[in-house]
């Protein structure tokens, strides 16, 4: 199995994302590093070990992450919730996070995996600042890196939290900066490709009827998420933006991609962290990224239909 490391901020998609991830044994996940996002980290934390403990993962080890972004004030997610997990209602964890914070287990971990050459594949659903700060810290770790898989950004789409800025990037634009100028592999979901796959009130419906305990809080979860956002953008739903992290893992095929340069913009107030495509090779810079284009949306939701109906008996 693919060895992930899963940087989130749990937040409704996020969930999402790691219950995909768990029920799927093609992917390994060594471990869950929370960071402060969608609500700041005793939340985000609280969160992902709550997810654990209903996906029945209480064996993934999960290590606290940054307070805070780098440089700018924190701000937090509008569309999850008072909890970050909408109005699901879940018992307070039992289980507890490692000692060690998530930083020092990026620079551990990460390290060991560029001395072994058995590198490790980084999923980022959230701010980039924890593994900004390993990768100031301990630039090796680069190599320790298979690829990193990214939900942020967008190319050719308006932002979501500002005009011209996607959430995740405009939180901790000097983190996705420093990551983007790492020289490490990434694969990009932007909103150019979140945003044509939107999960409808139908859909919902289709995980509701999986049945089970876990699929009636996944479809709590999406219908949250799916109300909250049609009123906000007065679409057919919400977008499904960090479980295309674990779809493009388990199939990639269901995307097209385009390389390029990216740039974060992190110094104009206007376009704080705004995601630049250098599509023409204007910069004279080698491209970093490939940035997803075009998603079989069906595809991806059928996808993860059959994921969680491995759920089904729980
Ligand atoms: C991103 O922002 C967060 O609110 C979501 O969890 C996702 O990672 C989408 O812009
Ligand atoms: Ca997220």
């Amino acid at each position: 199995a693919l060895p992930i490391i899963i940087d989130c901020d749990p937040g409704i998609d996020d969930s999402i994302a790691l219950l995909a991830a768990f029920v799927s044994p093609e992917l390994d996940v060594v471990a869950i590093t929370p960071v402060a996002g969608n609500q700041p980290i005793e939340r985000t934390l609280r969160n992902a070990l709550q997810i654990c403990e209903l996906g029945g993962r209480t064996d993934i080890p999960v290590h606290a992450g940054c307070h805070r972004p780098l440089l700018r004030e924190p701000i937090y997610g509008q569309f999850h919730g008072e909890t970050g997990l909408g109005n699901t209602d879940l018992p307070l964890p039992a289980k507890q996070a490692e000692a060690k914070g998530a930083v020092e287990f990026l620079i551990d971990r990460l390290g060991e995996a560029a001395q072994t050459g058995k590198r490790i594949t980084l999923c980022c659903l959230g701010p980039m600042t924890n593994i900004a700060m390993a990768l100031r810290i301990s630039p090796g770790i680069a190599s320790g890196i298979e690829r990193i898989v990214m939900m942020g950004g967008a190319y050719r789409e308006p932002g979501n939290r500002t005009m011209t800025s996607e959430f995740n990037m405009l939180v901790d634009p000097h983190a996705a900066h420093i990551v983007f100028s790492s020289g490490i592999p990434i694969v990009a979901l932007s909103l150019d490709a979140t945003h044509q796959v939107i999960l409808t009130p139908d859909h919902v419906s289709a995980f509701a009827e999986i049945s089970g305990r876990i699929s009636r809080q996944l479809a709590d979860l999406m219908a949250f998420w799916d109300r909250n956002q049609a009123e906000r953008y007065g679409s057919r739903g919400g977008p499904l933006h960090d479980p295309l992290v674990i779809a493009w893992l388990l199939a990639p095929q269901l995307f097209e991609t385009r390389r390029a340069r990216i740039f974060i913009e992190h110094e104009s107030e206007l376009c704080m962290g705004q995601t630049i495509a250098d599509w023409f090779g204007k910069s004279g810079l080698e491209p970093n990224a490939d940035i997803a284009t075009h998603v079989d949306a069906e595809g991806v939701i059928a996808l993860f239909l059959e994921r969680f109906s491995r759920y089904r008996a729980r």
